[in-house]
């Protein structure tokens, strides 16, 4: 693909870990290309906006974005250089090609089952950019000369990809893809298709060349990982012998560097006892679970389809409690989902109050085009959502506040894999998956490695360390 050779690319990722996965592997495949990276979208000779669709706030997004891209393109354009947009991920997926009419400037559009197939959508899309009739039409409304693709092929992209990139690169290895619960409200069964899993070896290999760079700790990633079912190691196709997710973490334990294993997201309807065996039994896999519920009240959960009630959400916790009694959970909540009373709501902060997540996320419902309930009768007024997201916010803060304090005074095992904010300042995660802060320190020394630190401070949102003298050179 000559045309996208030595060209500059910028990408800029909305949403979850999936697509910041999504878009390392995207990256990693343009670099193959001889195109190189750049983080500055004035520069780049191709934007590529990785797009989320979850609520109708992060779509929104992504047309502001391209509000301004539209005029960096006319500068560019003007200046005489090459600047081709692609516009990729869920909206796109959602959207496809309503997207060009919304914006007639952007050139390509992938799906997220078709990104393997991105630096040929490019390179078509940077020729023509070199025509005299793209440069006249490109600002208006046009026809021609845009590339879509948004199918969702019979081919794993996942098979086209390239393993892994560096170790600066992000620590998220994909398992699983999709879902099949069809929740009302969820978009993802739409926008990111029916549950696939990787098989295992193809898994093993990518996290065996992740620890083989020096990654210490890997986060398997899924929409339901714990739905995997993935073939398993030799079997030669479909009908041949799977492995489910326990099955999987214990072999990706069992490789040499991999010292740390968390997973997201899971599903309560998916959590089996070999799951709460695997977590007493892997020192590697760490005892925090992000296991959404989105509602305590079992009305609302019905109308949501999760097919599983509060009470036997409860008993799940309680079981992986006695197995691993120091584990702590993580969930998501929607509140004001259509039909929701004030009881049904406080059927949340009673099971918030009866679990105390050490983290949450929480959301006002957001009414998505093609979801069952977007046509629910009973949606809630907009100042409903946010009063009772405001009281639902404040009780889980506590929970965390009080969760995050508890680690105060402790010397605990930290990742670290960024710089922090200042010089001489490392960032990195506790065995809770929580922000740890230590200042007035060598990064170079920090970065990729798994050290003992005292907690000295603590917030909502980090806990603040500082090496451990007597335990400096040790990893843990
Ligand atoms: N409105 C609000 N929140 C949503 N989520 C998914 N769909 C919606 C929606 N329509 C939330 C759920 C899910 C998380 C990824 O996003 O809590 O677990
Ligand atoms: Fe969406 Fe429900 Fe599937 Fe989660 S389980 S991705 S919320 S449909």
């Amino acid at each position: 693909m000559d045309s996208l050779l030595g060209k500059s690319f910028y990408i800029k990722t909305y949403g979850c870990q999936m697509n910041v996965y999504d878009s390392e592997k995207v990256a990693a495949m343009l670099q193959n290309e001889g195109m190189v990276q750049t983080e500055e979208h004035q520069t780049a000779d191709v934007i590529i906006l990785n797009t989320c669709h979850i609520r109708d706030r992060a779509r929104h997004k992504v047309y502001t974005e391209l509000g301004f891209l539209k005029k960096n393109k006319e500068k560019r354009l003007k200046d005489g250089k090459c600047c081709v947009i692609a516009v990729g991920g869920c909206v796109a997926q959602a959207e496809g090609g309503e997207i060009f009419k919304n914006a007639p400037f952007v050139d390509v559009v992938f799906g997220t089952q078709t990104y393997h197939q991105l630096p040929a959508m490019l390179d078509q899309a940077v020729q023509y950019s070199y025509k005299k009739s793209w440069q006249r039409n490109v600002l208006t409304n046009r026809k021609k000369e845009q590339v879509i693709n948004i199918d969702f092929t019979s081919e794993n992209k996942m098979d086209y990809m390239p393993m892994f990139r560096s170790i600066d690169g992000s620590e998220f290895l994909a398992i699983q893809e999709g879902c099949n619960k069809f929740c009302t409200y969820c978009v993802v069964p739409y926008t990111r298709g029916m549950e696939v899993s990787r098989p295992a070896d193809l898994v093993l290999k990518e996290a065996r060349a992740m620890a083989d760079a020096g990654i210490k700790s890997i986060t398997l990633l899924g929409q339901n990982v714990n739905a995997y079912r993935g073939l398993a190691p030799g079997a030669a196709g479909p009908g041949e012998e799977t492995w489910n997710f326990s099955r999987l973490l214990y072999a990706v334990a069992e490789i040499p560097g991999v010292e740390r294993i968390f997973y997201t997201s899971s599903h309560p309807l998916n959590v089996d006892l070999d799951l709460m065996k695997a977590h007493a039994e892997i020192p590697a896999l760490i005892p925090f679970v992000h296991l959404p519920i989105q509602s305590g009240s079992n009305d609302v959960l019905r109308k949501m389809n999760r097919k599983h009630t509060a009470e036997e959400y409860i008993d799940i916790i309680e079981k992986f409690r006695e197995y691993t009694p120091h584990i702590a959970f993580a969930s998501d909540f929607i509140v004001g989902f259509p039909g929701e009373t004030e009881k049904n709501f406080e059927e949340t902060l009673a099971l918030v109050e009866k679990v105390r997540f050490a983290q949450a996320f929480s959301f006002k419902y957001s009414r998505r085009p093609g979801t069952a309930a977007y046509n629910m009768v009973d949606q809630i007024d907009e100042a409903v959502k946010v009063e009772r997201l405001r009281i639902l916010q404040d009780l889980l803060q506590q929970h965390q506040i009080h969760f995050n304090k508890q680690s105060i005074g402790q010397v605990v095992p930290v990742a670290f894999q960024k710089h922090g904010k200042f010089q001489n300042q490392v960032i990195g995660k506790s065995k809770y998956m929580q922000s740890v802060v230590v200042s007035n320190i060598n990064p170079a020394e920090f970065l990729h490695s798994i050290r003992l630190i005292k907690i000295k401070g603590a917030t909502l949102s980090s806990l603040e360390g500082v090496v451990e003298q007597s335990a400096q050179l040790q990893s843990a």
